[in-house]
C-alpha cells in the first residue's frame, strides 16, 4: 500500500508546471480574476464577437479559449420550444415540451414572497436541464393601462407589490446557474407602437412607480442581466439610453451584469457604444433579410464596432467595459461548473404549477356564499363558455410556450366532481378557433359551424337545466386579447360575452363567472351573478387550480395586483387622453406623455374618489376574518427609529384560511402632491377556523419617502402620518397615526 501511495505522490509532483489551470478556468478561482485573465488573453475581434448574436437565442463564446457560447430563452411563464438557428419558427425538437406555470400577474396575486422564490427555482430548473443560460424575464413593467397587451407579464400596478415579489423569483431562479434578465427596462408600458414610442414623463412618476421593481431586482435580486425596452425616452432608444443605462442602472444602482437588447430594439451603433448595450440580440440592419449567413457580422456592435475600434473611433475601455459583464455573465452560468444541473417537467413543477395558481386566483365575489360547489354532490354543473377547454399556453407572443400538458377548466371541475355529478359543457360564443404561434399549434379542432343565436340557446337551454351554471371566459392572448405587440381597443370582454351572460344569469341565478385573463375587464353584468372568479392563465395545471378553488379543496386567498376598474375614465393615462400618444407629423415617433404622472392605478381612484368593480389588493375568502386594535410602539434603535405595528386577526368562519393583511402609509400634509395612501407592507396570516393570530409591521423612514425632484433623491419630510391596515386598498379595518418628528418616528400622542 504504501508502495502506491508513494508512486502517487510521486506521479503528482512530477506534474510539470506549465499544466497549470489558467486562472479563468479555475472553478476555485475568484470570479473578477477569472474575468480580468479571461479578458487579458482575448484579441479584438473575440471581444467583440461575444457582444452580439450569433443565432436567433445564442451569443458566441470564445472557442479558442473554451468559454461557452451563452444560450438564452423565453420566457418568464416556461422555457420556449426550440426554434430554428436564426428562425423564429420551430426546430421541431421532440424534447422540449416544458411546464407551464402560471403567468406572472397571477404570481403577484398571491401577494406570497416564498412562493415567488419556489416559481423562480422551479422555472430555472427546467431552463437549466435545457440548457439555458439566460431566461428573458421576469418582466416587471407596471401596469399603467388595463389595455397593455402584456400586462399578464407582469406584476400589476404597484411598485412595492412588484418590488418583493420580484426578488426571490430572482433568487429562486438564478439558484439553479441560470441568470434573470429582468424586462423590459424601461417604460414599455403599452404594445401598441411599442418600436416607436418616446415616452416622458416627470421624475417623480419615474421614480416613484416605474423603476422601483427594477431597482430591487437589481439590488435586491442581483439581477445578472436585464432587457432593455423597445420604446424611447428622450429620443433615445431604451437598449441604448445614456441615461437609463449609464446614470441610472450602471451608475447610481451600480449594476454589474449585462445589459441585453430587446430582439431589434438596437437601432444605432455609436448610441450603443456608448449608451451601455452589451449584449445583442435580433437585430435586422441594412436590411439584411433574418437568415442571411453572414446577418450577425452586420449587427451594430459586430462589424461596424469592430471598424471603430480598429480606426480609434472607440476605446478599447469601453469595449473592455462590456466583455467584463459579458464574461461576468458567463462564469456565473455557464462556466460555473458547481451549478445543478436542473430537472423538467417533473411532479414538483406541477405540483409548483398548481399552488401558484390556486394561491393566485381571486375570489371577488360570492353572494349567498354559492361558492364552494361541493364536489360530492349529485349536482349538475353547467360548464359554459370557451375558455373552458381552450388551451391557453400557447399564444400570446414571445411567453407562448409548448407545454407537455394543460389541463383545461372543464377537465379539472370534471375530475373534481368525480362520476357521480353531471358536468355538461356547451361552448356559448366563439372566441379564437385558432391556437397556434411560431409553429407550435395547441392540436384542438375549435372550429364552429352554429351561429351565435344557436349557441346562446344551447347554453341558456343547459343553464336553465342545471343546479349550478360555471362560465368560462375572458381573454384568450390572441391578438388584442392580451397578447404582445398589441393591445386591447377597450375594457369589454370580446365576442359577445356580456351578452351571452346576462342571457345565461336570467336563467340560472346560481351562475359563477370565471374570468380568464391577464388584465381587468369591464363587468356590466356583475350586479346579476351571485359569485366571481379572477382566473389569470394558470398554465399546465389551470383546470386542478381553478377546480380546487371552486370546490374547496383550497380556500382562495389571492389579492388583486391591479384595480378591476368599471370604466376607462377611472384609469389615469385614458382621464388624461395620455394613451397611446400622438405620432409626430414628420417622423415615425410617438410622443407619449404620462400625464397622470404618480398617480396610477388606486392611486389615480383615490385622488379622484372613484368606485372601482374590485380595489387594488381585493380578494375575498370561503371564511372571514375580524381584524383587532392594533398595538403600536415606537423604538429608537436605528437612527430614525421604527414603528411597529401588531394587528391580531381571527379567522371567525368555519373554514381555514390565508389573509393577507396590508399596510398602507398616508402622508398627512407634503410639500408635493402625494397619493392618498401607497402600499407599503403586507403579511399573510393562516388561520383555522375560530384561531386568532398577529401580524406585526415595521415602518422605517424609508417606508414615509417620496421622490424629490429637488434635491433628486427620495425624502420623507417630518410630519403626521397615518398607517392604514386593510384587507385591501378600498377596505381599511384600522389606523394608527404617528409623526416624523425632528428626524425620528414616535407615536402620535
Ligand atoms: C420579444 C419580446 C421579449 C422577448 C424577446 C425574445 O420581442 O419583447 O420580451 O424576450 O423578443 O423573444
Amino acid at each position: 500500500m504504501k508502495k502506491i501511495t508513494t508512486l502517487i505522490l510521486t506521479g503528482l509532483l512530477a506534474i510539470p508546471s506549465f499544466a497549470k489551470v489558467p486562472v479563468y478556468l479555475d472553478p476555485t478561482a475568484d470570479i473578477e480574476a477569472r474575468v480580468e485573465d479571461a479578458l487579458s488573453r482575448m484579441t479584438l475581434e473575440e471581444k467583440v464577437k461575444v457582444l452580439h448574436a450569433q443565432s436567433k437565442f445564442s451569443a458566441a463564446g470564445v472557442p479558442r479559449l473554451g468559454i461557452p457560447e451563452l444560450w438564452t430563452t423565453d420566457g418568464p411563464h416556461g422555457i420556449r420550444p426550440e426554434v430554428m438557428w436564426d428562425e423564429w419558427d420551430q426546430a421541431r425538437w421532440t424534447n422540449d415540451s416544458c411546464i407551464a406555470f402560471p403567468a406572472l400577474t397571477c404570481l403577484a396575486a398571491t401577494w406570497d414572497p416564498s412562493l415567488a422564490y419556489t416559481y423562480g427555482k422551479a422555472l430555472g430548473e427546467e431552463a437549466r436541464y435545457r440548457k439555458k443560460d439566460i431566461l428573458l424575464g421576469p418582466g416587471v413593467n407596471i401596469m399603467r393601462t388595463p389595455l397593455n397587451g402584456r400586462n399578464f407579464e407582469y406584476m400589476g400596478e404597484d411598485p412595492y407589490l412588484a418590488s418583493i415579489m420580484v426578488v426571490p423569483y430572482i433568487q429562486g431562479l438564478q439558484s439553479n446557474g441560470v441568470a434573470a434578465c429582468v424586462k423590459h427596462f424601461a417604460l414599455n408600458n403599452h404594445e401598441v407602437n411599442r418600436h416607436t414610442t418616446n415616452v416622458s414623463l416627470s421624475d417623480r412618476a419615474l421614480h416613484e412607480i416605474y423603476l422601483p421593481a427594477f431597482k430591487a431586482a437589481v439590488q435586491k435580486g442581483g439581477a445578472w442581466s436585464l432587457m432593455g425596452a423597445y420604446n424611447l425616452i428622450g429620443d433615445q432608444h431604451l437598449c441604448h439610453n445614456d441615461r437609463m443605462l449609464m446614470k441610472i442602472l450602471k451608475g447610481d444602482w451600480g449594476f454589474d451584469g449585462a445589459v441585453v437588447s430587446d430582439w431589434g430594439g438596437t437601432h444605432d451603433t455609436d448610441e450603443a457604444i456608448e449608451n451601455g448595450l452589451d449584449l445583442e440580440f435580433g437585430s435586422w440592419t441594412d436590411g439584411l433579410s433574418n437568415g442571411a449567413s453572414n446577418a450577425y457580422d452586420y449587427y451594430y456592435l459586430a462589424n461596424p464596432y469592430l471598424e471603430r475600434l480598429k480606426s480609434g473611433q472607440a476605446s478599447e475601455e469601453v469595449l473592455n467595459d462590456k466583455v467584463r459583464r459579458v464574461l461576468r455573465l458567463a462564469f456565473r452560468t455557464t462556466m460555473d461548473r458547481n451549478r445543478p444541473f436542473g430537472s423538467f417537467c417533473s411532479p414538483e413543477h406541477s405540483t409548483a404549477a398548481r399552488e401558484v395558481g390556486r394561491k393566485g386566483i381571486v375570489l371577488l365575489k360570492n353572494d349567498r356564499k354559492l361558492l364552494p360547489l361541493d364536489p360530492k354532490s349529485n349536482i349538475k354543473v353547467a360548464v359554459i363558455g370557451e375558455n373552458a377547454i381552450k388551451m391557453m399556453t400557447v399564444g400570446g407572443g414571445s411567453s407562448s410556450l409548448k407545454a407537455l400538458y394543460e389541463i383545461s377548466p372543464l377537465d379539472g371541475l370534471r375530475e373534481a366532481f368525480g362520476p357521480q355529478a353531471v358536468v355538461a359543457y356547451a361552448r356559448g360564443y366563439v372566441g379564437d378557433p385558432t391556437g397556434e404561434y411560431n409553429g407550435v399549434v395547441s392540436g384542438q379542432d375549435l372550429t364552429e359551424t352554429r351561429s351565435q343565436a344557436e349557441l346562446t340557446a344551447e347554453a341558456v337551454a343547459l343553464a336553465r337545466n342545471s343546479d349550478v351554471v360555471i362560465f368560462v371566459g375572458g381573454l384568450n392572448k390572441a391578438s388584442g386579447q392580451d397578447c404582445e405587440d398589441s393591445d386591447r381597443a377597450s375594457l369589454g370582454l370580446p365576442y359577445g360575452q356580456d351578452e351571452l351572460i346576462e342571457a345565461l344569469a336570467a336563467a340560472n341565478k346560481n351562475i359563477v363567472v370565471v374570468n380568464i385573463s391577464g388584465n381587468p375587464v369591464a363587468m356590466p353584468w356583475l350586479g346579476k351573478v351571485r359569485s366571481v372568479v379572477q382566473g389569470w392563465y394558470l398554465g399546465s395545471e389551470a383546470g386542478h387550480s381553478l377546480a380546487d378553488v371552486l370546490t374547496g379543496k383550497c380556500n382562495p386567498s389571492g389579492k388583486l395586483p391591479c384595480t378591476f376598474y368599471a370604466t376607462l375614465d377611472q384609469v389615469g393615462a385614458h382621464a388624461t387622453g395620455s394613451y397611446p400618444g400622438v405620432k409626430r407629423a414628420d417622423s415615425d415617433i410617438v410622443d407619449c406623455n404620462y400625464d397622470e404622472d404618480i398617480f396610477v392605478g388606486y392611486r389615480w381612484i383615490d385622488s379622484h374618489k372613484q368606485a372601482p368593480l374590485f380595489p387594488f389588493g381585493h380578494g375575498l375568502s370561503y371564511t372571514t376574518y375580524k381584524y383587532g386594535k392594533p398595538k403600536a410602539s415606537a423604538s429608537a434603535m436605528t437612527d430614525a427609529g421604527t414603528i411597529t405595528i401588531t394587528v391580531p386577526v381571527k379567522n371567525i368562519g368555519s373554514v381555514a384560511g390565508s389573509e393577507t393583511v396590508q399596510l398602507y402609509i398616508s402622508d398627512i400634509k407634503s410639500s408635493l402632491p402625494r397619493p392618498e395612501k401607497e402600499l407599503k407592507g403586507f403579511e399573510q396570516i393562516q388561520l383555522q377556523p375560530g384561531a386568532e393570530g398577529e401580524v406585526t409591521f415595521t415602518i422605517s423612514k424609508e417606508a414615509l419617502e417620496f421622490y424629490n425632484p429637488g434635491v433628486e433623491s427620495m425624502v420623507a419630510e417630518p410630519g403626521k402620518f397615518k398607517a392604514l391596515i386593510g384587507a385591501s386598498s378600498g377596505d381599511i379595518r384600522q389606523i394608527v397615526e404617528f409623526e416624523l418628528r425632528d428626524g425620528t418616528l414616535a407615536l402620535c400622542e
